[in-house]
């Protein structure tokens, strides 16, 4: 098999997979937040810091960095050694990351660096092509960012986009003019060169720019590759130095060409080898990971979430019953999860698992709370409480598996890591004893999300487990709203499991982001058979997003809804009236609570 792209996965999906307009509006404006631009290291909005940010199984992850008082994670470690690499310098583009995904979509390795990452940085990963994304700067700002010039005479193929064109035409004694006018959106580029670069692409392309600045100078040696009605150089390119540029955008979807001009520069003109697939990956990491552990013995915190599985099975894969998995179980998991994780991790793969049967804690620990907040802080501290107990009952232990994704590195440039920050001011929790300290093992740094999935896939983990929606850490509590008691859990995992079992046999389960029930204090009353009913409305979330940043009801069919509706009020007890959520994020959240 080879890695199913994100493009792949996502069409799988019937997902749009571009940047959504607001992102895409967000590149026009010039940015003065740097590198963060308003986002957490988990690409959440800084702002909304209330919330235990992490998805998915970050949020653990970030817990046990805290407690186990162990340094952060070191930035900018040596990268995987093999795969022929791109570098891609991130001058503060919004599409920086889907440069580095798209490339990675033609089965190429690539790493995103800050723009000012140095020559010899750059030449240790011994890159076959180096890209420039976009930026929101203009080269005559105070401080515009700039690369380290030797990259112009290095002999590595370079592509500026956009900024990077800019940059590269003003650095290399070209004339850019500034503008305070923008051309913004779509445009018509024709074609005039016959570089390798547009090889096989029609003359006239429907492209998107985003950009202030123009080039009315190229420098000594470019020809003009391209034109638009306003830019006259959209495109220059200086064959015998192997450097091309770009006015316009080939990363976003607007630019339907664009995957075969990165195509023809990555493989074509740089001849990168694609060669970057699961399999690949899976031989590499498992042999490093083998020679990293050696002799010694890891733990692995389950969450249940895509991420800690695949890296669970990574190790395991690397070194056996060297591994031992935790899995708490704070009874806050969906209709049957436990029971599928223990049937996959400790049944079919045969891996050392303990599960903590840890529910009625839980429950105890929450008892009368009902401000969401206060609900999310007892659930990370009764976590580690219960992590650190089965922890100490295992003996030595030398490492501790993360399931990290590249976003979060990439986002985490500052060294220590602000998720973790961010949760110690949130939960104040205790640490593991200090006598404690593992190293960590992060399989997953270097992947994206879409790419952790097919390596999941590839590792042979259930379907279930691998395309499965993202579910908050702190699962169905923050879906009950108010108390959060045993028997209030049970009837929202019985609407849920109806929601979602309609879902799947509609055939929709992927196309969403996320589709979930809430169960509200509300009551109101109903007629059932011959008996007045007064009972609770569960209410119905189904939406589409991108990234869980902004996200949009999803449209689901009628009839869809009204199976829903009856089966939850027919099979759910307690539950007499159903309700669907057309909110879209933002005003709303995608969660209740
Ligand atoms: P909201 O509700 O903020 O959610 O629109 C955005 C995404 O984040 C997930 N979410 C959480 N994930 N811990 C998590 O690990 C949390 O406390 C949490 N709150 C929300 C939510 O499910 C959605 O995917």
């Amino acid at each position: 098999m080879r890695l199913r792209t994100a493009g792949e996965l996502a069409s799988e999906a019937g997902e749009a997979e571009e940047a959504p307009q607001a992102e895409l509006d967000h590149e026009a404006a010039p940015s003065t937040s740097g590198r963060q631009r308003g986002r957490t290291v988990h690409g959440e909005a800084a702002n909304a810091g209330h919330r235990v940010l992490a998805p998915d199984d970050a949020e653990v992850e970030a817990y046990l960095e805290q407690a186990l008082h162990v340094a952060p994670p070191q930035r900018g470690e040596e990268p995987p050694t093999g795969p022929d690499t791109v570098v891609i310098l991130d001058f503060g583009s919004q599409f920086a990351q889907l440069i580095a995904r798209r490339v990675r979509e033609l089965h190429v390795y690539s790493e995103l660096l800050p723009h000012d990452t140095p020559w010899v940085e750059i030449e240790r990963r011994a890159p076959k092509a180096i890209i420039l994304s976009g930026g929101p700067s203009s080269v005559y700002d105070d401080g515009a960012p700039a690369p380290d010039p030797a990259i112009w005479s290095s002999g590595v193929p370079v592509l500026g986009i956009c900024y990077g064109l800019q940059l590269m035409a003003h650095q290399l004694g070209g004339e850019v003019a500034s503008s305070t006018k923008r051309e913004y959106g779509p445009a018509t580029v024709e074609i005039t060169g016959e570089d390798g670069l547009f090889r096989g692409v029609d003359r006239l392309q429907p492209v998107w720019m985003s950009h202030g600045d123009r080039i009315v100078r190229p420098p000594i040696g470019f020809t003009t590759t391209a034109q638009t009605e306003t830019s006259a150089y959209a495109g220059l390119a200086d064959p015998t130095r192997s450097l091309y540029g770009i006015q316009f955008h080939p990363e976003v979807v607007h630019t339907p060409a664009g995957r075969e001009i990165l195509r023809n520069f990555v493989i074509g003109i740089a001849g990168a080898r694609p060669t970057w697939t699961p399999e690949s990956f899976i031989d590499t990491t498992v042999a490093e990971i083998r020679a990293k552990v050696g002799h010694g013995h890891v733990i692995c915190a389950l969450s249940g979430g895509v991420d800690s599985a695949v890296a669970a099975t990574l190790v395991h894969r690397a070194i056996g019953d060297q591994l031992t998995c935790i899995y708490v179980d704070h009874g806050l998991m969906r209709k049957r999860e436990s029971e599928l994780l223990r049937a996959t991790f400790a049944e079919n793969l045969g891996m050392k698992l303990v599960m903590v049967d840890a529910r009625e804690r839980f429950l105890r620990r929450l008892a009368g709370v009902e401000d969401p907040e206060e609900k999310r802080r007892i659930i990370g501290d009764e976590f580690i409480r219960v992590f650190e107990e089965e922890a100490a009952r295992l003996g030595q232990i030398d490492f501790l598996t993360q399931g990290t994704l590249y976003p979060d590195v990439i986002e985490s440039a500052t060294a220590e890591t602000k998720a973790a920050a961010k949760i110690k001011t949130h939960h104040n929790v205790g640490g593991l004893p200090a006598d404690l300290r593992f190293s960590l093992i992060e399989p997953l740094r270097y992947l994206f999300k879409d790419e952790v999935r097919s390596v999941g896939a590839e590792l042979g983990l259930p379907e279930a487990m691998v395309l499965r929606q993202p579910f908050p850490g702190p699962g169905l509590a923050i879906r009950i709203i108010g108390e959060v008691t045993a028997e209030r859990l049970q009837t929202l995992r019985d609407a849920d499991w109806i929601v979602i079992d309609e879902i799947k046999r509609a055939g929709l389960y992927r196309s969403l982001w996320q589709s979930f029930a809430i169960l509200t204090p509300v009551r109101s009353v109903g007629v059932m058979g011959d008996f007045r009913t007064y009972a609770n409305v569960v209410a119905i979330r189904a939406v589409t997003s991108e990234d869980g940043m902004t996200a949009d009801w999803a449209r689901l069919p009628y009839d869809l809804l009204a199976t829903i509706s009856s089966r939850i009020v027919n099979e759910v007890a307690g539950v007499n009236r159903v309700v669907y959520d057309i909110s879209s994020k933002p005003p709303a959240t995608i969660e209740w609570e």
